[in-house]
């Protein structure tokens, strides 16, 4: 069946994503402010932009990892499954860990990847997600750091996607679907 046709209108701006980030990057900053070197994870794919941005924001000696884990496919429902479909490149045994994650929807993503990293003993495991929809949440997990709590709307841009199209788009969307399949 193809894909219903869209349109994508705008809800968080370029110009208040980056005031938002200058602001998490400045907590974060006091928090890690005594770590020799904190390593941030992104979880590909959707955590590329917000990762990009964030670290230039902190100022602080850091290592950049990544680990792929993903749940929802081209689908537009989690799956419930997350899959790690390509692990760390480095140790976290007795480090310090801020996982970088794009948006927490059911939180079976950030849930089960935070105990897979847990069972490596980091010193400190901390995560920060840009967007948090709670409303849609099935598991009970809250990142350390949220940028924008929104409301249960499909979103893309800013690295999330919709079946792998408009990462590239600089501002939050929201979808809203238009035409007889609306
Ligand atoms: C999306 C998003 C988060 C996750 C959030 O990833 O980037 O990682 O879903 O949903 P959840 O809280 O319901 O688990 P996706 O599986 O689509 O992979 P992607 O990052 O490669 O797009
Ligand atoms: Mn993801
Ligand atoms: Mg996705």
């Amino acid at each position: 069946m193809p894909k219903p046709d869209y349109a994508i209108d705008e809800m968080i701006s370029a110009k208040a994503i980056a005031a938002r980030i200058e602001a998490l990057a400045r907590e974060i900053r006091g928090e890690f402010r005594d770590t020799g070197q904190l390593i941030v994870v992104g979880l590909l794919r959707g955590s590329f932009v917000f990762i990009a941005d964030l670290v230039r924001e902190l100022d602080l000696p850091v290592e950049v990892d990544f680990l792929e884990a993903s749940s929802y496919g081209n689908s537009m429902e989690s799956s419930r499954e997350v899959r790690i479909l390509k692990d760390l490149r480095g140790e976290i045994g007795g480090r310090d860990v801020l996982v970088v994650e794009d948006i927490v929807d059911t939180g079976h993503t950030l849930a089960r990847v935070t105990e897979y990293l847990a069972t490596r003993a980091p010193a400190r495991l901390r995560t920060i997600a840009l967007l948090d929809k709670p409303a849609r949440r099935e598991v009970d997990f809250k990142a350390d750091w949220t940028g924008f709590e929104i409301p249960d709307e499909f979103v893309v841009g800013y690295g999330i996607d919709y079946a792998q199209r408009n990462r590239n788009l600089p501002f939050i969307g929201k979808v809203r679907f238009t035409g007889d399949d609306a």
